[in-house]
């Protein structure tokens, strides 16, 4: 049995093959639309969350099979104490294959070792999301045409931004890849991922000014401020609109740089860049549907 917990965890060849799945169902969506019929998917999501719980939620409908779940700690077990070892095994009695986010760094992990059904990773604290990395570079391949030989840069909170973490580990193996850190000083990118990129050989550069950079960008990944692993409001409240995209900075970037962003956004992108043919944030949104599908399918031995 097979988990997702690790954007490693996925060899290139199996991505590509996943990828290439996800394009098959954004083409003919009717030939997939019973492949899961009578299986279920569970989503217990102790954080809070939209698009990943209802992406995952709208992926499962799309194939033909259902949904349960929980979408707040409060209204599980979780509020009476029940461990996430003991909620997975109860879990594994009711669904097919369970999609997890949760607040602690390692909880998909623990769940995945105790688990009757794969278990997938949507988001473990600041650590890793790697179905939101199968998304990012599901937009890229099919909005670029490839995976490697561009400079990306990531920009925001570097420090908490766990699709940057996750983003970083995946492209990390394709050559060619340059990245750009652009960040304020307190929200710098940790020193476990540049002595990664350091052993590996992978040049990367460390800036605060996004204009700077700007121009030497194929791809600009933007991030929101990750309000809710601060430890005091002040220092949010600082930190929160250090960076705004405007369509007067875009003047800056290359006809074909692609902006990047995850979502939710707060202001880190002015509502004025979505009118830009280069804004693919939306676009990404999409992507994570197919590619959710295209997961699921893997995850219970659908996809041959
Ligand atoms: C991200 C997350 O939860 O880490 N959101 C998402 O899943 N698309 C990014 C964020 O919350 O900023």
């Amino acid at each position: 049995m097979r988990h997702l917990i690790s954007p490693l965890d996925f060899t290139t060849e199996e991505l590509d093959r996943l990828f290439d799945l996800a394009a098959s169902i954004e083409r003919e969506p009717g030939r997939y639309a019973h492949v899961c019929e009578g299986r279920i998917l569970a989503t217990c999501f102790y954080e809070p969350s939209t698009r990943t719980r209802l992406s995952f939620e709208s992926a499962m409908i799309r194939l033909g099979g259902r949904v349960l779940g929980f979408s707040d700690a409060g209204s599980s077990s979780a509020a009476k104490g029940e461990s996430v070892a003991d909620t997975i095994q109860v879990i594994s009695c009711y669904a097919d294959i369970c999609a997890m986010r949760h607040p602690k760094e390692g909880a998909a992990t623990v769940a995945a070792g105790k688990s009757r059904i794969p278990v997938i990773n949507a988001g473990d604290g600041g650590h890793h999301h790697p179905t939101q990395t199968l998304t990012d570079l599901l937009t890229i391949r099919n909005l670029k045409g490839r995976l490697e030989h561009f400079t990306i840069g990531l920009c925001g909170d570097l420090k908490f931004g766990r699709t940057v973490h996750s983003l970083i580990h995946a492209l990390v193996r394709y050559p060619g890849i340059r990245f750009l850190f652009i960040s304020p000083e307190e929200l710098r990118i940790p020193d476990y991922i540049t002595e990664m990129l350091r052993e590996k050989d992978i040049p990367f550069e460390e800036v605060i000014r996004l204009d700077d950079v700007l121009p030497q960008l194929d791809l600009l990944y933007m991030t929101r401020v990750q309000k809710e692993r601060f430890f005091n409001e002040e220092d949010y409240v600082r930190l929160k609109d250090f960076y705004i995209l405007t369509p007067e900075k875009m003047k800056l970037a290359r006809e074909d740089m692609l902006v990047l962003h995850p979502l939710p956004r707060v202001n880190e992108i002015d509502v004025e860049v979505d009118h830009d043919p280069r804004a693919a944030y939306f676009r990404q949104a999409q992507y994570g549907v197919y590619v959710r599908m295209a997961l699921i399918m893997t995850l219970l031995g659908l996809a041959d």
